[in-house]
């Protein structure tokens, strides 16, 4: 009797997880993260950033994209800022023998301040004009088909950073397709797979999974509590439904 219960324990725990952690190296590449140190919320110092890459190539990816983010009030960052930020990451690298592709970009808020951003025509992509954006977890920003409509017409192809993460759209879920019959990919956390951000949020997740919505995946690493995390999500069931779906363009970036 006492095994019977033992095992339903065991299973109840084990229910959407798989036995063998992912190994990253399918995805080959991340491509939103925070870890140029000391710019925004991510990584606080270069120890850090070196830390949370160290991991990162344990996981098995190969190249790291870093974004951090640009904002028009709390993170003002510049294409200089970040650009020499990344420098000062890979001369640590190198100093430390650590083998890792290293790239910047940025993750640009939809805010007021954007627009001036965009018709610059100074923004951080990678790829093939990739620009990642994100929205405020408030409310939907007015302005925002125009903005997607002049980056098109720019060129630019847009992935809009966890929309799982937009609660102001989770019952309003052809805000999403909408998005999607725009042309806008989507990136999903990994880490909202293991619950790190809510229950419902996990969900949403799991629903772009279910939908075949989701066109990439990204840690959006900040600090080592998003790494611990990652090191969890790699044993979620719908990780590998989302790999074995065959519709993840990590490894073309
Ligand atoms: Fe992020």
């Amino acid at each position: 009797m006492k095994y019977v219960f033992m095992r339903l324990f065991k299973n109840l725990f084990s229910i959407g997880k798989i036995s063998e952690p992912i190994n990253m190296s399918v995805l080959g590449t991340d491509m939103h993260s925070h870890l140029i140190p000391g710019i925004d919320d991510g990584s606080d110092s270069l120890e850090t950033s070196i830390e949370l890459i160290k991991g990162m190539k344990e996981m098995g990816y190969k190249k790291l994209i870093t974004t951090p983010h640009i904002q028009g009030e709390f993170y003002q960052n510049t294409p200089e800022i970040i650009l020499s930020g990344l420098e000062r990451v890979k001369r640590e690298l190198k100093k430390q023998n650590i083998v890792m592709e290293m790239e910047a970009a940025a993750e640009y808020l939809i805010d007021d301040k954007f627009e001036e951003k965009y018709k610059s025509g100074n923004l951080l992509t990678f790829g093939k004009k990739h620009l990642l954006i994100e929205f405020s977890y408030f409310n939907e920003h007015p302005n925002l088909k125009q903005y997607l409509f002049d980056l098109q017409i720019e060129g630019y192809k847009i992935i809009l950073a966890h929309p799982e993460r937009y609660s102001y759209w989770f019952r309003n879920f052809r805000k999403y397709e909408e998005m999607k019959d725009r042309g806008v990919l989507f990136q999903i956390n990994i880490n909202s797979l293991a619950g790190y951000y809510s229950g419902e949020v996990k969900k949403m997740a799991e629903k772009f999974i279910d939908e075949g919505m989701v066109d990439l995946a990204g840690s959006d690493m900040h600090n080592v509590f998003y790494l611990e995390a990652l090191q969890k999500a790699r044993n979620e069931k719908y990780l590998k439904k989302l790999i074995d779906s065959g519709k993840l363009k990590n490894a073309m970036l």
